[in-house]
């Protein structure tokens, strides 16, 4: 049975979208989000089997053991960042190594780095008069929104006339798309 940790921070509607995806594959999950108040935390309720943990932020910016331990302990073959929106602890990403990947709302290297999250993505694209945008799913690398790409899919903007236009077509596409990354991760 493989084994995914997902990552998340917010209302985690692409967690969801990938669970429902992959729900006739046979795939033990574990949730870690930042937030208390994440979205996601009552709405992975209903999946009864996937347990749930919070880490404060510091532990994140500290790599705290009882972090690493509860990574470690779960021993994933894949970790998934889902809207997760602080930096992955180096001390994971070099024991995981081409092992988590992350989802950016953005046809990458365009509107990625630190800072870059969210609708401040959207905002950019809309400002530069972008024609399409889109969804990159890359490796983590220590460097933000860097790694190596394993998809990308765009979608047409030209009728968005608002940062939150756009937000909802890349939504859209994530949901529709961010489940086949896993497969080619998890070789399934
Ligand atoms: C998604 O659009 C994702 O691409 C973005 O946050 C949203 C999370 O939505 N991630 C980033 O901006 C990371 N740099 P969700 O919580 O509903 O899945």
């Amino acid at each position: 049975m493989k084994k995914v940790l997902f990552l998340a921070s917010g209302s985690g509607s692409n967690v969801m979208a990938i669970l429902q995806h992959l729900r006739d594959e046979a795939i033990e999950y574990r949730l870690i989000t930042n937030n208390a108040k994440a979205g996601i935390i009552e709405k992975i309720k209903q999946f009864s089997s996937i347990e749930t943990a919070v880490f404060s932020n510091e532990h994140f910016s500290t790599s705290s053991a009882e972090l690493i331990d509860a990574v470690n302990g779960f021993s994933p073959d894949l970790i998934v960042l889902a809207g997760f929106l602080r930096k992955f602890p180096n001390e994971l990403i070099n024991k995981y190594e081409g092992s988590i990947i992350n989802i950016h709302p953005s046809l990458l290297p365009k509107y990625g780095g630190k800072g870059m999250y969210g609708i401040h993505v959207h905002r950019a694209v809309l400002e530069a008069g972008e024609k399409e945008s889109g969804m990159t799913i890359h490796e983590v690398t220590s460097e933000y929104d860097k790694g190596r790409v394993i998809l990308q899919c765009s979608v047409d903007i030209t009728a968005c006339t608002t940062s939150e236009d756009i937000a909802t077509a890349v939504l859209k596409l994530e949901h529709a798309n961010f489940y086949k990354a896993v497969r080619i991760k998890l070789g399934l």
